[in-house]
């Protein structure tokens, strides 16, 4: 045990929590590069309104790094000390980070999207489909909007998608007008259909994706959802939601820790507890 009474505190607060890969990714990073005996990262089932005390603990415990997800990225902010612009605009924090006492928020979801995109494309003028409206799709939205791409949002609630569209002058539309996906590079998944209990649906028909395009989905369990599956089989490319979770806890890791992350471990451990 090489935890002493140096080590920094990272916790996940979310509820649920027990999901949760955060802990395992961060903590084999950590591990793979020898600091397990500087940084430890944990995670705490918090009810919504209990974030306000959350944080005063954080203040009092000196927890190094609070990782907020569903449902307090948008709640945290309320009692932060002081919020990067990027999150601001976002409307949400996933990262804070303690600096001497001072709660800084950050956003890593946005570039969790980004990355793996533009690992196989450049983003500019791009003509990009996101269906959802809800948190992950905000961050989702401010990337597509921040390379220069084109973007119109598809959601189920089409009000949901006007709001969305407005805040980051996108086009929108309701899933009746899904077809129009056929004419755009990139189509993004923001939903959880796809996921349990929804993993034999997709909401993209696969007579709407074709070669050449890039299917993105950011449900991460199942690996291959039916829209990926669709979307292999008719020859686009593909990114799986894995991807989203890794790469936005690469930026988290750096801004915890200051060091290059461990890219391989870490989607070496994600992969491993996915298989669970
Ligand atoms: P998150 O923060 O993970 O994005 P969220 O804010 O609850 O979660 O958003 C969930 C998204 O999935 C929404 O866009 C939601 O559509 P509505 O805004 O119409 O509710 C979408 N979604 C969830 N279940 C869906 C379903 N069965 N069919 C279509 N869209 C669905």
């Amino acid at each position: 045990m090489s935890i002493s009474a140096k080590t920094k505190m990272c916790i996940i607060i979310g509820d649920p929590i027990e999901h949760s890969l955060s802990p395992v990714m961060h903590n084999a990073a950590y591990k793979a590069l020898g600091i397990e005996d500087q940084f430890v990262f944990t995670a705490a089932k918090i009810k919504v309104e209990d974030v306000k005390k959350t944080i005063k603990a954080v203040r009092i415990l000196g927890v190094h790094g609070l990782t907020c997800t569903i449902p307090h990225k948008i709640e945290a902010i309320k009692y932060i000390d002081k919020i990067d612009p990027i999150a601001k605009k976002i409307g949400a924090v996933n990262t804070i980070v303690n600096k001497k006492g001072k709660l800084i928020g950050y956003n890593t979801d946005w570039l969790g999207a980004i990355i793996p995109l533009e690992k196989i494309t450049s983003l500019k003028n791009k003509k990009v489909a996101l269906i959802g409206a809800g948190g992950a799709a905000r961050a989702i939205a401010f990337g597509i909007k921040n390379r220069g791409a084109k973007l119109k949002i598809f959601n189920r609630d089409v009000k949901k998608a006007k709001k969305l569209a407005k805040d980051f002058k996108a086009d929108y539309g309701s899933l009746n007008e899904i077809e129009d996906v056929s004419d755009y590079d990139i189509i993004i998944n923001s939903t959880s259909v796809g996921m349990k209990p929804l993993e034999k649906q997709s909401l993209v028909p696969k007579k709407y994706l074709h070669k050449g395009q890039i299917v993105f989905d950011i449900v991460y369990k199942p690996k291959k959802t039916k829209l990926l599956k669709d979307a292999e089989r008719v020859g686009a490319k593909i990114i799986f939601g894995i991807d989203m979770l890794l790469y936005q806890g690469i930026a988290q890791f750096e801004i915890y820790t200051g060091l290059e992350a461990p890219e391989k471990i870490m989607r070496k451990s994600l992969e491993d507890n996915l298989k669970k």
